[in-house]
């Protein structure tokens, strides 16, 4: 773990990288050539959260809204993915980081669905840090999803509602809320990732696009959530009485 950062090992993180058309057309690129770029800084960032021992990671690589975009940059961004995964699992095997995808997988092309699942089995005995990659995603379909299927469960309570809504995000078991929240780009909104998780999380609006953004970059916002009083609603300890 690099020096100086506060043990991170209870931390999730989750981050919405984004800026990646905005970087391709500021250098004359197209938008794919963006796309690379993030997938690289992907790349990067996951393994600098492994080593800073931060305990969750999670990522939105594609929102179901993103649907929208034209066809060849969906096709281009499920490739990519698709390489991504196929070129990191054996790297992740020997870190023992453990990759679970959420959202849809229906409506994702074949090949990708084949390169998620070989990840996610290669993956599943990692006890290190536990990375989830949000494809097709969309919290409010997630919430949904889980509220209709919800009303049949004996037990009514946030816990249980929690443990339902990550189990139809494909994760099995329950993830923890989100405690440190990244958007690069500028934007400073969810875009759906992430609702019920995000309640009580910290956010941070990094104006770099997303492929600028470093292992420094992360050092620095972790080393920021850390000096946030987070209160729950209660008072802070010293006040308390
Ligand atoms: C984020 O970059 C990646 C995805 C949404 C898949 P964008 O493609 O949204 O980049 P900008 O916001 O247009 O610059
Ligand atoms: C959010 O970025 C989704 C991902 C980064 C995958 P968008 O670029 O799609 O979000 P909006 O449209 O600016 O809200
Ligand atoms: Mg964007």
């Amino acid at each position: 773990m690099s020096s100086g950062i506060p043990a991170s090992s209870g931390l999730h993180v989750a981050i919405i990288p984004d800026g990646n058309g905005r970087w391709a057309v500021q250098r004359g690129r197209p938008r794919r050539a963006g796309h690379r770029a993030g997938a690289e800084a992907i790349r990067r960032v996951v393994d600098a959260a492994a080593d800073l021992g931060i305990g969750h990671l999670t990522l939105f690589a594609f929102s179901s809204d993103n649907w929208e975009r034209p066809a060849g940059e969906v096709e281009a961004l499920f490739g990519l993915v698709r390489q991504f995964l196929l070129e990191q699992a054996p790297h992740w095997v020997g870190r023992g980081v453990r990759l679970r995808v959420i959202g849809r997988r229906d409506r994702l092309p074949t090949p990708l669905r084949a390169a998620i699942a070989s990840a996610e089995e290669a993956t599943a005995a990692g006890q290190g840090m536990q990375l989830r990659i949000a494809v097709d995603y969309s919290a409010r379909e997630e919430i949904l999803r889980a509220a209709t299927r919800f009303y049949t469960t004996l037990e009514i309570s946030q816990e249980a509602f929690g443990r339902m809504l990550a189990r139809l995000s494909h994760t099995g078991e329950s993830f923890p809320d989100v405690d440190l929240l990244i958007r690069t780009g500028g934007e400073q909104r969810l875009s759906d990732f992430l609702l019920w998780e995000c309640a009580y999380a910290e956010m941070i609006f990094s104006k770099k696009l997303w492929p600028d953004f470093g292992e420094a970059d992360l050092e620095e916002a972790i080393r920021e959530y850390h000096t946030r009083p987070r209160r729950f609603g209660r008072l802070q300890a010293e006040k308390a009485g």
